[in-house]
């Protein structure tokens, strides 16, 4: 059974994305580790495709802001920034955040399914990272963007990417021919132990398998994604993003992001120069740019 916006929402509410990044109790210091880790983890791409410092007084929309760690950047570069968000939960942080860094922006809490609360070609440029994927129609959401662009404004947008390693070798294949091994309750904490993986995920795969048995292709995708509890996640190759961006001109796309801490020992041993060299063809981050028509 497919996902409901509801389910979403109560997903990410209760786990905004990236929060468990830090743990310092004092606010600020919390976002700060957060932002580092962010651009100088697995996602040290994030600054290069989102361009931060080209949208200068220029009006910009993310959509899917979360706590508006990338928001926070183009804010801080002098966008006129506006953040959406599904849940209450990212609002309340991002507006903390941004409080915390004196910086200004606009937080509305909305489903981006739906009639946007702006006129028609309102921004210069929408951003979007990660979330269009994981929302049951990402095809309004799009029709949303392209109503609220001006003539000629710019997006960019990521998906989680079809054509990866971490799609066909991970998430296919792999997975899948381990699931079995969790079988007994032992496991969970065995294999952690061995390779590192969080034993409560283990856990949790091992329940929804033994409970739910047989899943769809779509439940088996969306909980491989991002963690067990993830209740919607799509995935899209070239042909698939270019046919959700048709509308718009100057389509292009590339890749990025390796996840080396999938791989247990294996992955430790990767050198980063290596490991960025993967994701640049067989990453997960699908980046797609485009215009809409003058
Ligand atoms: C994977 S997180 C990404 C957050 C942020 N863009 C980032 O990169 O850290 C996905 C976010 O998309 C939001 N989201 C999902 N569906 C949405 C929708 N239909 N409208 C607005 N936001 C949505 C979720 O609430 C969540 O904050």
């Amino acid at each position: 059974m497919i996902a409901n916006i509801t389910d979403v929402k109560t997903f990410w509410d209760s786990n905004p994305c990236q929060s468990n990044l830090s743990d310092k109790k004092d606010r600020k210091e919390y976002y700060k580790e957060i932002t580092y880790k962010r651009y100088h983890g697995r996602e040290w791409h994030v600054p290069i495709v989102a361009k931060f410092k080209e949208f200068k007084y220029r009006d910009v929309l993310e959509i899917g802001c979360g706590f508006a760690t990338d928001g926070l950047e183009f804010a801080k570069n002098g966008a006129r920034y506006v953040g959406i968000d599904l849940t209450p939960k990212a609002i309340e942080l991002a507006k903390e955040r941004f409080e915390l860094f004196n910086v200004k922006g606009t937080f509305i809490n909305v489903n981006a399914e739906e009639t946007l609360p702006f006129p028609d070609n309102s921004f210069d440029h929408i951003y979007s990272f990660g979330v269009i994927m994981a929302s049951p129609h990402p095809e309004y959401i799009v029709e949303q963007m392209y109503r609220v662009l001006r003539p000629g404004g710019t997006f960019t947008v990521m998906l989680y990417n079809r054509s990866s390693i971490n799609y066909y070798i991970e998430i296919m294949f792999l997975r899948k021919l381990f699931r079995r091994i969790l079988y007994p309750k032992c496991m969970p904490r065995l294999l952690s132990k061995v390779t590192g993986f969080d034993e409560w995920k283990l856990n949790e795969h091992r329940r929804i398998m033994r409970e739910k048995g047989k899943l769809t292709k779509e439940e088996w995708i969306s909980i491989n994604t991002d963690g067990p509890l993830c209740p919607l996640m799509k995935v899209y190759n070239r042909r698939e993003a270019a046919e959700l961006f048709k509308k718009f001109n100057d389509v292009k796309q590339d890749i990025w992001e390796f996840n080396s801490e999938h791989w247990s020992f294996i992955g430790k041993m990767i050198p980063t120069k290596v490991e960025r060299a993967i994701g640049r063809i067989w990453g997960w981050h699908r980046m797609i740019y485009g215009k809409k028509p003058t």
